[in-house]
């Protein structure tokens, strides 16, 4: 055991991380509320993403609720009312803080990141779930964007960030309607990887975090945070920052991965990369 796994975990009152083998269990921790997202929440996880980037008891995050939501989505109190009638130097801070966590960070995380989606799922809640790389739901989760019906458009980067994953059909009509679904309908939409009934969504979590733990961090890093910055670029700006970015991953590469893999499948024919998970 390193002195490090000594130190206790990242988070507060809002925020709670459990390690468990290399994955860390990044909760919103504010049950009694169903998780709506306050300010307060917003600090703590933007310091918490900060420390689990760094600490080495963290290979795989995963993202979800505690109790029995994974967010109402932004603290109608905490946040909303709480910030109405302060400065708006204020108010900009604590939009920043949330955009920082909830998009910034998320987005182009150090380390690979799934969304848990364990129980309700609403408005600001669907910010981190695109944001995060990969996502479980519970069959039985509730999403919804329920804005409409009470009298605001969905804000934040919510539509944006809604646009990357769902069709336009989609995303207008749960827009436009409010209505809510659940997490098979969230899959056929392609806004979630995979739904599966409650009682195994840990199981089918943890399986899916240990497979990513296996991979080279240096090139999973690159890989999927290279995906998601081509999703902007240009045909002829996609291949050369590609390839430079190849280049780059491969220089940088503690394990040497390129160099080894070749080896095994041009030398030492041990290895076969296009039989691993074949199915048998
Ligand atoms: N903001 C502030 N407080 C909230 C929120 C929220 N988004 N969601 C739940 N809470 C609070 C409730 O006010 C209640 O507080 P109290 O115990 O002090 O009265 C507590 O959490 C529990 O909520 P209940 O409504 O009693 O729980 P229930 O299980 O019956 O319903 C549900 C859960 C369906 C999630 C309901 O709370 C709800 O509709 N929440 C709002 C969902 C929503 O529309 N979110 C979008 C917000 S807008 C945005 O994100 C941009």
């Amino acid at each position: 055991m390193t002195a490090q796994n000594h130190r206790p975990a990242p988070g507060g009152e809002n925020v709670k991380v459990e390690f468990d083998d290399g994955i860390a269990w990044l909760k919103l921790n504010r049950p009694g509320k169903r998780n709506a997202m306050s300010v307060a929440m917003a600090t703590e996880m933007n310091q918490v993403l900060d420390e689990l980037e760094l600490d080495d008891r963290c290979g795989v995050v995963v993202l979800t609720g505690e109790g029995d939501a994974f967010s109402a989505g932004m603290d109608l109190k905490d946040f909303f009312r709480a910030t109405d009638n302060k400065p708006d130097i204020e108010r900009h801070r604590a939009y920043r803080e949330t955009r920082n966590w909830q998009w910034r960070k998320l987005m182009f995380y150090g380390k690979p990141t799934i969304a848990m989606v364990n129980g309700w799922c609403f408005g600001g809640a669907f910010t981190p779930l695109v944001c995060c790389d990969l996502a479980i739901a519970a069959d039985e989760a509730v999403f919804g964007l329920s804005e409409i019906n009470w009298g605001i458009i969905p804000g934040g980067v919510v539509p944006k960030a809604l646009s990357t994953l769902v069709n336009d059909r989609k995303s207008l009509y749960y827009i436009m309607t409010g209505e809510q679904f659940g997490g098979k309908a969230a899959v056929e939409m392609g806004l979630v990887n995979e739904s599966v009934p409650s009682d195994q969504l840990m199981g089918r979590t943890r399986e899916l975090a240990k497979t990513l733990l296996a991979k080279n961090p240096t090139v999973l890093r690159a890989a999927k945070n290279s995906y998601k910055f081509v999703r902007e670029m240009t045909w002829e700006e996609s291949a050369e920052y590609l390839t430079a970015k190849l280049d780059q991953t491969t220089m940088v590469d503690p394990e040497r991965g390129r160099a080894k893999g070749m080896g095994q499948f041009l030398d030492e024919k041990s290895y076969k990369p296009g039989l691993d998970n074949y199915p048998r």
